[in-house]
Formats: structure tokens, sequence, C-alpha cells
């Protein structure tokens, strides 16, 4: 029997119109993710890889096409089920972070638990987990600038794993720290597919894709299987 998809679109498409002219961002894509695997979105700047992300992490909603994640059609959903889907399903890491400035990395990380309705004991004791497993335990009441670049990543790492997600997706995860930095940011997010989370990381550095068990390459909206 063959393994069920996780991750299923269909003919999706998203468009963007700016004054008289229309750009695909997404043109007819489909293609099927299955649960534990590692793919790595490649693609030039501009080529549709964030839009692609942020569509199958329910960050944005196609035009056309659906958009199946373990049976449910995400382009029929609503706002509010979109949010309860990414908050339950979804861990999100992206290049510039993202992390509430004014927060301290545990409040950070226990963001997602309060919006889970996680009682209080049990959000501190989970976000000090998350912590612990990216290797901050003694960072926990550091605010995002005491901290440096490849630290805030651990940080938002953590905080993608708080509510325990079938799904990573990290969108150039990389992208503003240096190799060796970027390196460990790697082997983290690799240990965690290993753990059993399918994770989907767009990147434009090919030491990064060769980690993936499938590179998919998109180029002006339209993937297709393998490095470009
Ligand atoms: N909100 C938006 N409004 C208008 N155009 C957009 C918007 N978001 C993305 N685009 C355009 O869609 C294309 C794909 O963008 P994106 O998915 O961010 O590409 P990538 O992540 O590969 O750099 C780009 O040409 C971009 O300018
Ligand atoms: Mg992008």
């Amino acid at each position: 029997m063959p393994q069920p998809a996780l991750i299923e679109l269909k003919s999706v498409s998203k468009d963007y119109t700016i004054g008289d002219e229309t750009l695909h961002a997404l043109a007819n894509v489909s293609l099927s993710i299955k649960p534990g695997e590692f793919i790595a979105i490649t693609g030039p700047s501009g080529s549709g890889k964030s839009t692609l992300a942020n569509i199958i992490g329910g960050l944005d909603k196609p035009d056309s096409g659906s958009v199946e994640v373990e049976g449910a059609d995400l382009a029929k959903a609503g706002d509010r089920q979109l949010s309860v889907y990414r908050n339950k399903h979804i861990g999100f890491v992206f290049q510039a972070f993202n992390l509430q400035p004014t927060y301290t990395a545990l409040e950070n990380v226990m963001l997602p638990l309060v919006l889970a309705g996680a009682g209080g004991k049990e959000r501190k004791a989970r976000a000090q987990e998350c912590l612990n497993d990216v290797g901050l335990a003694d960072r926990m009441s550091h605010r995002p600038t005491q901290l440096s670049g490849g630290q805030r990543q651990r940080v938002s790492i953590a905080r993608a794993l708080a509510n325990k997600p079938s799904i990573i997706i990290a969108d150039e995860p990389t992208g503003n720290l240096d190799s060796a930095k970027g390196r460990e940011i790697m082997t983290l997010l690799a240990g965690l597919n290993k753990q059993g989370i399918t994770l989907i990381i767009i990147t434009h550095d090919m030491e990064v894709a060769k980690q993936a068990s499938r590179v998919l390459s998109i180029h002006d909206g339209a993937v297709k299987e393998g490095r470009s």
C-alpha cells in the first residue's frame, strides 16, 4: 500500500495584480508530500517560494486549486479554521526570526501555547522544555536584542515546536546567519526531521538542499521535481 500524502496540492494558482499587470506567483502547482519527508524548495528570488510555503502553512490562500493537509482542504477553510490549523499543526521558522522584541525567550515560546489555550503551569513547563531542547536553557529570560542571530533562530525553533507540530516550514532559516551558525541551525532542523517531523525548508543554499530527501525547484511560479 502506498503511504498516503500528508500534503497534497492540486492545480494551485495565485496571482497578484498591480495596476494592469498580473503576476503569476504560483501557476498551476500540483505536488504531494508524505509524512516524515524533508523537502528543500529552491529557486531564484521572486520565483514564488514564500507564496508556496505560506499557502501550505495556511498563512495565505490560493486563488484556485486545492490544498489538502491531513485530508482537510485549506483552500476552503475560513480564517478562524486556518489559525487553529496553523497553531496546531505547523511550526514556522522565518529568515528574520519574527520574535516579539519586548518578550523574553521564554515568553516568546509560551505565546503559541497561550493561543492554544494551555494553562499557565503547563505552558511554562513546555516552553522551558523546548528551549532546553534547542540548547538555550541558560538564556530563557533574555530578550531577542540580548541574543545572537543563531540564538534568536533557536528561540524561533523552540517557539515552532511548542505545540508539537507535525510539519515545520522554514523560509530561508539560515539567510541571516553566518555559515557556521547556519550549519548549526540546519543540524537542529534535520534532527527534528529524524524525530519524525515533516520538514519543508526554503533555501538558496545548495549545501542545505543536499541534506534534503527531495528537492523541488520553482521558476516563475512553476514547480518541478529535482534541482534546476
Ligand atoms: N502581497 C503581494 N503583492 C504583490 N505581489 C506579491 C506579493 N507577495 C509576493 N508578490 C510577488 O509574487 C512573486 C513571488 O513572491 P515570493 O513568493 O515572495 O517569492 P520568493 O519567496 O521566491 O522570493 C514575486 O514577484 C513577488 O514580488
Ligand atoms: Mg521568499
